[in-house]
């Protein structure tokens, strides 16, 4: 293992923000994620894992401690019947080409969360999710090195107790575990309907009506491209906001001020706006804040245009979210985790 020191982190954000990591190193295999994290234990250094890189925003100051760079591959079935297929995946495998391989295997259960960028053992932290399915839908367990305990543990479903972008490893368990391989489960079934609705406009509009893992896979790239920047060319973090929960009485009211306002009843006592409409309305759709532009074809997203530091981005947020406040008085929060 290669200790590498003072690491420009802003090469690993896909928001290209970021002073240097003092101290970086890949891990490639659980033991050797878990050496590094004993050795940094013994010499009381802090230490953070990280992915793609793609739902996370590093500070000016950078990390003072070991950064992990997660690339544990791997790509086991361990089950396999007439109706369903278990499949290991190593953390550090990209999600994209795992979904690709599923679907040319034509098994069902995350076609629609194509062309996310990022890493298997990022997807459980933020339960992640795009066009109707959410990780926690397929999800079975997943193994980690459990950093109080120094052992490695699994951890089923229940535990990591998955709600909207949320889990336990952005709250209370933050920082508690090295996530090293997660295990889902896949459909043999062909997909079906109700999709998204932005799913089946797409459908309808290209006249398709057999659904099958590669035509749900195709759809969401395309939509997929149409509205988020790709992260190579326009520096981004995918969505920068979560879409706001609010309770039954507020959406009511704003209802009455703006019959046309999308949201999606979530359960009996609340509704979630898209903040992406919230801001739009607030005029930010298209506007540069302080280098950070919100992305003309979707306001959810902020890209790095020109920002020369974490200042820009933090500065930039706020009037975003001073601005959806002042019209609407909601408190939309940010999506991506922050190292440092
Ligand atoms: N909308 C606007 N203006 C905008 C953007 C959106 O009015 O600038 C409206 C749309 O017209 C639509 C509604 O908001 O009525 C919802 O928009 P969309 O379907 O694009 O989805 P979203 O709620 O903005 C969420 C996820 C995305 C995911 C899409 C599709 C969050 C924070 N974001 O966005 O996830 O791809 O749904 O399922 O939940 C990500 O997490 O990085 C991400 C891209």
């Amino acid at each position: 293992m290669n200790v590498q020191t003072n690491i420009a982190l802003s090469d690993y954000t896909t928001m290209r923000l970021g002073g240097p990591a003092r101290f970086f190193a890949e891990a490639t295999t659980p033991d050797e994620l878990a050496a590094l994290y004993q050795n940094a234990k013994r010499l009381d250094q802090k230490v953070f894992i990280i992915g793609g890189g793609s739902n996370l925003i590093a500070h000016d100051e950078g990390f003072d401690g070991l950064v992990i760079h997660n690339k544990i591959k791997g790509f086991e079935i361990i089950a396999n019947d007439d109706n369903a297929t278990i499949v290991k995946l190593g953390a550090g495998e990209e999600w994209d080409s795992v979904v690709q391989r599923t679907v040319d295997m034509n098994l069902s259960g995350i076609a629609a969360m194509s062309a996310i960028p990022g890493t298997v053992g990022a997807a459980p932290v933020q339960n992640v999710g795009a066009y109707g399915q959410e990780i926690a839908d397929v999800f079975i367990s997943l193994e980690a090195y459990d950093t109080h305990n120094d052992a490695f543990v699994t951890l089923d479903w229940d535990s990591c107790h998955f709600s909207y972008r949320d889990s336990i490893f952005r709250s209370e368990a933050k920082g508690h575990y090295g996530i090293t391989s997660v295990t889902i489960k896949l459909s043999k079934a062909a997909p079906a309907p109700p999709f998204y609705a932005a799913l089946q406009k797409y459908l309808d509009l290209h006249n398709i009506t057999d659904y099958t893992p590669q035509i749900i896979r195709e759809a969401v790239t395309a939509i997929r491209a149409s509205k988020l920047p790709d992260p190579k060319v326009l520096p981004n973090s995918g969505s920068f906001f979560k879409n706001a929960v609010v309770e039954n009485w507020v959406y009511n009211d704003l209802k009455t001020t703006y019959p046309d306002m999308p949201a999606f009843q979530m359960d009996e006592t609340h509704y979630k706006i898209p903040s992406g409409w919230l801001i739009e309305q607030a005029d930010f759709k298209g506007q540069t804040l302080h280098g950070i532009k919100v992305h003309s074809d979707n306001a959810l997203v902020l890209i790095n245009e020109s920002a020369t530091g974490y200042q820009d981005l933090a500065d930039a947020r706020q009037e975003v979210i001073s601005g959806v406040q002042d019209k609407f008085r909601i408190t939309i929060e940010q999506e991506p985790l922050e190292i440092g």
